[in-house]
């Protein structure tokens, strides 16, 4: 299968070019909240475009580099920035880094995005209780990669409630205020209209995306437990009457990117 010697033939490049033991946990930092890697020790950085088959990000806020360090003694890796759908990549070319992680064994994922607000306020981080995808492609799609999971995965537990009491208890000792909700995902790259957010609303939506939910079900179906956060930067269209603008995201995460970052090593810290 072809898609299936892509990932296997990555994998082997990442095994014979670095130290892929060992790692307890992988992040993929969404727009704007990349600077966390400046806080791993004995971090090795790797560009997107010198691993076969990655794709690269055109996004302002994506760095497209692959890290690999340490958090308190962990070994982690983060992906420092994410290649999108809407920028004309398959879902198969979304998804391939969370394939390949998952053949090196880590089993925890810690998922992040830059969301729109429908409930709450700009700056607020929210934990991924669920999502709602019921308009886009879904990236299984095609022939099931059976040494990875089931034609049909059980959806009904994505976001690990383990991950997420972590995460909870973490923010309630370091101060962080952190709340939980609905994440949709929609494939952008225009924002909602004023109308679309008024029915996700009424949906029981509090925040939306463009990302995360495809890597969510790939991870899913590859056996890891994931924990989803989503950094809300701008009021989502309609609730406030200013035009949204991707400046205005990342203005944002670089305004909650202390809270961010401690959070995000309270949490590793732990799992
Ligand atoms: N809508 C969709 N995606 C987003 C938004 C939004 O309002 N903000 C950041 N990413």
């Amino acid at each position: 299968m072809e898609y299936l010697n892509r990932i296997i033939s990555t994998k082997d490049w990442l095994n014979n070019n670095y130290d892929m033991n060992n790692i307890e946990l992988a992040l993929v930092l969404g727009s704007g909240l990349g600077s966390f890697v400046e806080h791993l020790d004995n971090a090795i950085e790797i560009d997107f475009s010198d691993i076969p088959n990655f794709k690269t990000s055109k996004v302002e806020g994506h760095k497209n580099k692959l890290v690999i360090g340490y958090i308190s003694g962990k070994k982690i890796i983060i992906m420092q920035g994410r290649i999108h759908y809407y920028e004309g990549n398959t879902m198969q070319e979304v998804t391939l880094p969370i394939r390949v992680l998952s053949l090196f064994n880590i089993k925890n994922l810690i998922i992040t995005n830059a969301a729109g607000g429908l409930t709450g306020e700009a700056g607020q981080l929210m934990l991924i209780e669920d999502h709602l995808d019921l308009f886009c492609e879904n990236p299984l799609i095609g022939d099931n990669l059976e040494v990875f999971g089931d034609r049909f995965p059980d959806m009904s537990n994505v976001y690990s409630k383990e991950l997420i009491e972590i995460a909870f208890k973490t923010g309630r000792k370091l101060g962080i205020n952190l709340t939980k909700g609905i994440y949709c995902y929609l494939t952008g790259p225009s924002y909602e209209t004023p109308f679309d957010i008024k029915v996700l609303k009424k949906l029981g939506v509090n925040a939306v995306g463009m990302s995360t939910v495809p890597e969510v079900i790939v991870a899913k179906h590859s056996k890891m437990k994931v924990l989803g956060i989503s950094c809300i930067t701008n009021l989502a269209a309609g609730i406030s009457n200013k035009p949204l603008s991707h400046a205005e995201v990342v203005e944002t995460t670089t305004k909650v990117s202390d809270d961010f970052i401690k959070i995000l090593r309270g949490i590793i810290e732990e799992i």
